[in-house]
């Protein structure tokens, strides 16, 4: 996304990948919940909180992008590569130990 916007993309193909994007997150978290459901994982209730406020932070912006109300440019790039590396650094990275000590990969 970072490399369509640097060099211009159309706002067709911004859209697509911006949709990709979308997907693509909303079917890892489901893997990541179910994990948890199957598993028992304590944090499971924030660690959901975390999920569900980015969904709903990056749909905003996909509808905001959809009806012409906001363009991506560096901003939203910030945005959605800093919230992705603290949640992947941060959120995600406390339940290594509790898969680990389950024997999950
Ligand atoms: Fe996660």
């Amino acid at each position: 996304m970072h490399d369509a916007m640097k060099t211009g993309q159309s706002k067709e193909v911004m859209g697509r990948i911006f949709g990709e994007l979308l997907d693509y997150t909303a079917t890892h978290f489901k893997y990541e919940e179910d994990l948890f459901q199957k598993y028992g994982y304590p944090d499971s209730f924030d660690h959901k909180k975390a999920h569900e406020a980015l969904v709903n932070k990056a749909v905003d912006l996909k509808t905001k992008f959809d009806r012409g109300e906001l363009s991506i440019n560096l901003e939203v790039m910030s945005f959605l590569k800093d919230w992705l590396n603290n949640h992947i650094l941060r959120t995600d990275k406390k339940y290594s130990a509790f898969f680990n000590s389950k024997g999950v990969a």
